[in-house]
């Protein structure tokens, strides 16, 4: 991977703040670079984070596919964009991203329709109050967090690859500075041995693994990836997390950014030209930042992606 500037290099580019709601950190994205004729795929957007990224994508003029899980409160969202933004052009498609069999029927189908993609937002997440194992035999976490997202982003780099520079944003955590990437499946699975916030971060940490991992794959080819902490948002993910999480985030109230705050993030990595420059790192309030030191072994980066391909069945 090329060397990366610090993340002082990247204030310095970008020394002002003028994004409505962000922190002084947040940098604007170019005017010269606006959405406009740009498609743009962006999952878990019937809530939260993703609702609100939706509603900015479309005023910037993203032709934008909604991926939601269901069909109610995905074609309410759609609605509510379209409502707001009344000439953009959104699409809803529906995929339980925690069932991989579903994921690949959503590949087909975008595969099928679309034949550019400019920029792929993974959002979608979910944090439960107990570990739960899928009728796939995968945690839900790692599933819906992780797995759903290897595979929807390498069965897509055809579409990126149709229009560079292409751009791929996954959403990630400060949780994931807990987790660490199980040795086996039984263990992952395990309730005596994992917990859901546990499960929770492991999965963050995979994104963020995944993303170096990819970056690297990616490299020379015009398509940049890079994820992001999107800072703590009062959205709807911790509404069926444990008490104690639903206490910690009612505590940390005076700290939580609005979801339209947290979509300006990843809208500015989105539009921001100079973020491929990046490629491969994560972000936080708006620049490069730190990462757990088990993200500074790339060998755990390459051990991830082989154990997310013997998982998927996906041969990449
Ligand atoms: N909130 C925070 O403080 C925070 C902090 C760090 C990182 N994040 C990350 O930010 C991202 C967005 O979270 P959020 O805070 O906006 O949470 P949220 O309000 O709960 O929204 C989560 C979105 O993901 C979708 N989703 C969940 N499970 C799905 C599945 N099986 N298939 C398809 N879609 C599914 C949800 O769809 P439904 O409407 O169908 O449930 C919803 O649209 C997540 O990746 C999360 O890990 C959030």
């Amino acid at each position: 991977m090329p060397p990366l500037l610090p993340g002082a290099a990247f204030l310095r580019m970008y020394p002002c703040s003028h994004l409505p709601g962000t922190s002084a950190a947040m940098m604007p994205s170019d005017a010269t670079t606006p959405l406009r004729g740009k498609t743009v795929l962006l999952t878990g957007a019937s809530r939260g984070i993703g609702l609100a990224a939706a509603h900015q994508l479309a005023q910037q003029g993203a032709h934008l596919i909604m991926v939601c899980r269901d069909p109610t409160r995905g074609e309410r969202a759609r609605q509510a964009v379209q409502l707001a933004t009344p000439g953009a052009a959104i699409d809803l498609l529906l995929c339980d991203l925690s069932r991989l069999a579903d994921v690949q029927r959503l590949c087909d189908d975008i595969l099928a329709r679309y034949t550019r993609l400019d920029v792929l937002i993974n959002n979608a997440g979910v944090l439960p109050n107990k570990l739960e194992v899928t009728e796939e035999g995968h945690e839900l976490c790692w599933v819906t967090n992780h797995l759903s997202v290897f595979v929807l982003t390498n069965r897509l780099l055809p579409l990126l690859a149709a229009v560079l520079p292409g751009r791929i944003i996954t959403v990630a955590s400060e949780a994931h500075w807990l987790g660490e990437i199980e040795a086996s499946v039984a263990r992952r699975n395990d309730p005596a041995h994992n917990s859901a916030f546990t499960a929770y971060s492991d999965s963050k940490l995979a994104n963020v693994l995944f993303t170096q991992a990819l970056a690297e794959r990616l490299e020379l080819t015009g398509i940049s990836a890079v994820c992001l902490h999107p800072g703590i948002v009062r959205s709807h993910l911790f509404a069926e997390s444990s008490w104690l999480m639903r206490l910690s985030m009612r505590l940390a109230r005076p700290f939580t950014r609005s979801t339209a705050q947290a979509a300006a993030a990843i809208i500015h990595l989105a539009t921001n030209p100079d973020v491929p420059k990046f490629n491969g790192r994560y972000f936080k309030n708006g620049r490069p930042a730190r990462s757990s030191g088990r993200t500074k072994n790339p060998g755990e980066a390459h051990r991830l992606w082989r154990v997310s391909g013997m998982e998927t069945g996906l041969d990449v």
